[in-house]
């Protein structure tokens, strides 16, 4: 917890207003920065207020690069529930980023490996991570990176677990829809990034908030690593916040 710097807010939706003064300040240091984006609810707010950021002219998404943390094996792009289309419908449709300055691992890879390996040296072309963005799971997981015996590094895929796949279930017709596999980066490549950025909203993740920040480092907790990395930024809301 010793770099760590944490932002209570009320509700997500003042969560969404720090967490965009965040890459509000990146942006305009830096404009053909790269961003490390994230799905799930919470990040919602934020790109709700991003969009209304550029309409107002306070940021300029022109020049920005974005990678996203994940997919799901098996849907397409447009799949209504894969996660680059969350992205266009949530962000990227309504702000000037270029289509080809977006990244998102491809659900659809035949050679799963070779398109991790692409996704990393794409990053790494750009010259890596300025800001990723971060949720969190139930279990703890970053991106999909699940409690495991090991801290996986690099872009990889995962087998998910019951209580991801449980969690997720409400965005699909039933349980049995929701993909069992996803592409994720790995936790070396969320540590790679210069800053980072944690969004938590909600009683139900407080516990796990606790173990993350305030437990020990352990792979069993994958967001506990987030200890060592130099630069976080935890904006969680009074209801998420665990102490
Ligand atoms: P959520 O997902 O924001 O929808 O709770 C977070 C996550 O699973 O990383």
């Amino acid at each position: 917890m010793i770099h760590t710097r944490v932002i209570v807010v009320k509700n997500p939706d003042e969560m969404g207003v720090k967490a965009a003064d965040q890459f509000e300040a990146l942006i305009q240091s830096k404009p053909a920065c790269v961003i490390g984006l994230a799905t799930g609810s919470t990040p919602v707010p934020l790109y709700k207020e991003l969009i209304s950021r550029e309409k107002a002219g306070k940021i300029d998404f022109s020049r920005v690069r974005s990678a996203n943390l994940d997919e799901y094996k098996g849907l397409a792009p447009d799949h209504p529930q894969s996660y680059r289309k969350f992205m266009q419908e949530n962000l990227f449709d309504h702000i000037s980023i270029k289509p080809e300055n977006t990244i998102v691992p491809d659900g659809l890879a035949e050679d799963v490996e070779a398109m991790c390996a692409a996704y990393e040296e794409k990053i790494e072309a750009w010259g890596g991570v300025d800001l990723q963005l971060l949720g969190i799971g139930h279990d703890g997981h970053i991106g999909f990176n699940e409690p495991e015996d090991h801290f996986p590094t690099m872009t990889h895929e995962v087998k998910l677990t019951d209580m991801t796949i449980d969690a997720n279930k409400r965005f699909f017709e039933s349980i049995d829809d929701v993909p069992k596999y996803a592409i994720s980066m790995g936790i070396g490549t969320i540590m790679a990034a210069k800053q980072i950025v944690m969004v938590v909203t909600g009683a139900d993740k407080k516990d796990i908030l606790h173990k993350t920040f305030w437990g020990p480092v352990t792979p069993e907790v994958p967001a506990s690593i987030l200890q060592f990395h130099p630069n976080v930024t935890l904006i969680c809301d009074e209801a998420a916040y665990p102490l």
